[in-house]
């Protein structure tokens, strides 16, 4: 599907995209697209889905909201407004693991339709006690058995209140803006995406205009120096650095240190 500049879905694409589809649809948008951080226009998706449901039978089509990478930033008043249109969604998934910086294994689903997702998650046999009456988590997850994973979820969000997640999300917006600030006056230097989280786009080219060798030269330079670990990604067919700043602990002086290790490593191999 058509998308923008920061991998959003293009509302109008997707409109001749549903049209065509005869069965049922699911829609997966994005709020912090892994390479930009973009995050998807909803209320427009929205429009376009809810026209595209006369006529078809309930349910047939299903907006879900992918974000891993960025719903945490739902909490920051001043990120919220670009979120506009996601309580439209039929479904939300998030990762407590990355912006809220638990330990890994704490996917988090969130839908408008809990029926339908206790049907799909359920299981009953003879031996398992039955949980109609009370809230059982083998009823609403894929697993039967499970360490609990909600306890350091939980933990972290006493531990954090709303205002400490805004002030860990909202800071690590900030961390990706300055390098996006600090490497984009550079010569060789493009800032591909528009930073709207804590993802930031990067592409290095060489005095020749190679980017080809030359960004995955100056990753590896960078990976090795063990200043920072930044990974690398295709961007419109040509290799790109992503950087994703997700850490609690991350601080101008990091985001300072590895701006220099990559103008570094951009200034002695290219
Ligand atoms: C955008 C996005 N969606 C989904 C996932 C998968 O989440 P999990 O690792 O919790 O399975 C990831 C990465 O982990 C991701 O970056």
């Amino acid at each position: 599907m058509a998308t923008d500049r920061n991998a959003r879905i293009v509302p109008v694409a997707l409109a001749e995209l549903v049209a065509d589809a005869d069965g049922p649809v699911i829609v997966c948008s994005q709020a912090g697209e892994v390479n930009t951080g973009g995050i998807d226009r909803f209320d427009a998706i929205a429009d376009v889905l809810d026209a595209a449901r006369e006529g078809r039978p309930d349910g047939a089509i299903w907006l879900h909201v992918d974000g891993a990478v960025g719903l945490w930033a739902l909490a920051s008043p001043r990120l919220r407004p670009r979120f506009a249109g996601i309580e439209r969604a039929d479904s939300w998934s998030t990762d407590a693991h990355k912006g809220l910086n638990t330990p890994y294994d704490c996917g988090i689903a969130i839908t408008a339709h809990p029926a339908a997702h206790r049907r799909a998650m359920t299981l009953r046999a003879d031996y398992l006690v039955d949980g109609e009456e009370d809230r059982h988590p083998i009823d609403w997850n894929p697993e039967m058995s499970r360490r609990a994973r909600a306890t350091a979820v939980y933990a972290t969000i006493r531990a954090l209140g709303r205002s400490g997640i805004v002030e860990m999300v909202e800071r690590n917006v900030d961390m990706a803006l300055r390098y996006a600030e600090k490497l984009a006056p550079h010569d060789g230097v493009e800032i591909l995406n528009e930073v709207e989280l804590n993802q930031v786009l990067v592409r290095f080219r060489d005095r020749g205009g190679d980017a080809a060798a030359h960004t995955p030269a100056v990753l590896q330079a960078v990976q090795d120096s063990g200043v920072a670990y930044p990974t690398g990604t295709m961007w419109e067919g040509e290799p790109a650095i992503r950087i994703s700043v997700s850490n609690w602990m991350t601080t101008e002086a990091d985001v300072d240190a590895t701006v220099a290790a990559l103008l570094d490593a951009h200034r002695r191999l290219g």
